[in-house]
């Protein structure tokens, strides 16, 4: 492992800190670093579009080629991965290495939390939603036929390596996808702090240097939640600000818009919602609105049936016997856990959302 740098961020979990590493060049890096204890667990297109910086990965001895899509973090896909990691001869005391964005860290921490009852991982996060959101706070989750995430884990990696130059054959779906996570996380930090993020958004996109920035603001607002909450049981709970419509609004489109979009989505709904509750301020939901059409707006072309999009909401894990735990705004503009009955009001609500400017058509 690399020395200790003070530009590291140092993440305290039940399994001791761990480490995240900004490295301009990290993949290219990796290679020299690699052991015959090392197994690598890498995004296909990854190999392909950064060929050149992973060339020594390529020829590495355990290398198991993942297509990143939702079918492959299914569980049934877990038996050939499990066969070939035995086949290289893999041992508890060796390591795995992710690289890739969310689905190829789901699949190498679950399997790093079930192999053998436990290897250690690495992770080289390659999409702006895995190095800006994902990549710390613990979670692996894997899909059980259509059933999405069901299974999971909290087993944090041993070290994460951020280098911005991985973004750099990002598609802008998915960049904006990534910027859907930020724009959460920092709303959840406060109005001040989500007003600074839209007031740069623009420049994300043509200043690697401010992008880089707002990823490492994410992490560390990130950081101060999980840290407190690892296990998701209190405080952790907001950070699905945007989530419980935003899940709704990828399952009742079948997944045709990609989370971090649904999830932009997600939260000019909450905050629609919560104004025709009575919850917000119109000003709040005013504030928002325009960053996070600019996020979406582009992307938001599959229009949302109302009856998949209620079906679903009511399916998630969250509710209560007394109505939808939903995560909305305040007053202030505080985002905090809250309880509404699912009821006529509730319903023609999100109706008038649906119909409303802001939703994808
Ligand atoms: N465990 C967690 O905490 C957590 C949190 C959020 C999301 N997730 C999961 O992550 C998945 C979504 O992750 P994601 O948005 O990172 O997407 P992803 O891993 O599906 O990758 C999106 C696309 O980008 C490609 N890609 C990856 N890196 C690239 C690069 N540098 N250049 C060009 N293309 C690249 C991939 O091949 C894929 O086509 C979902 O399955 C979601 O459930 C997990
Ligand atoms: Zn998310």
């Amino acid at each position: 492992m690399a020395a200790l740098s003070e530009s590291d961020l140092r993440i305290q979990s039940h399994r001791g800190e761990y480490r995240v590493r900004f490295e301009r060049g990290g993949l290219g890096a990796l290679g020299a670093s690699l052991t015959r204890t090392d197994h690598v667990l890498l995004d296909r297109r990854v190999a392909t579009l950064h060929q050149a910086a992973l060339a020594p990965v390529l020829n590495h001895p355990s290398l198991l080629l993942i297509d990143a899509t939702e079918e492959a973090k299914s569980l049934d896909r877990f038996p050939p991965y499990v066969e070939q990691l035995v086949a290289r001869g893999i041992k508890r005391s060796h390591r795995l290495v992710a690289i890739g964005g969310g689905v190829v860290q789901d699949i190498c921490c679950f399997l790093a939390a079930t192999l053998m009852r436990g290897v250690p991982w690495r992770f080289y996060p390659t999409t702006l939603l895995a190095q800006a959101d994902s990549c710390i706070g613990s979670k692996s989750s894997v899909n059980v036929g259509a059933i999405k995430n069901i299974l999971g884990t909290y087993t944090p990696p041993v070290e994460i390596v951020i280098d911005p130059l991985a973004l750099d054959t990002l598609d802008r779906r998915d960049l904006r996808s990534g910027a859907g996570e930020m724009l959460k996380v920092h709303a959840i930090a406060g109005p001040e702090a989500f007003d600074e993020l839209a007031a740069d958004y623009a420049a994300l996109w043509t200043d690697p240097a401010v992008l880089q920035r707002y990823v490492r603001r994410s992490l560390e607002h990130k950081q101060r939640l999980i840290e407190l909450d690892e296990f998701d049981r209190g405080p952790r709970n907001v950070m699905n600000y945007g989530h419980t419509f935003g899940h709704a609004i990828e399952s009742a489109t079948a997944f045709a818009i990609p989370h971090g979009l649904a999830v932009t989505i997600g939260m000019a709904m909450a905050n629609f919602v919560a104004e025709s509750l009575g919850m917000t301020t119109a000003a709040h939901r005013q504030r928002m609105e325009p960053v996070l059409l600019a996020n979406a707006g582009e992307f938001a072309d599959h229009p949302i049936p109302a009856e998949r999009l209620f079906a679903a909401l009511l399916k998630d894990k969250k509710h209560q016997d007394d109505g939808l735990t939903l995560i909305l705004p305040d007053h202030e503009g505080r985002i905090g856990v809250r309880v509404v009955p699912n009821d006529e009001r509730f319903r023609s609500s999100c109706e008038r959302f649906l119909a409303s400017p802001v939703a994808p058509r």
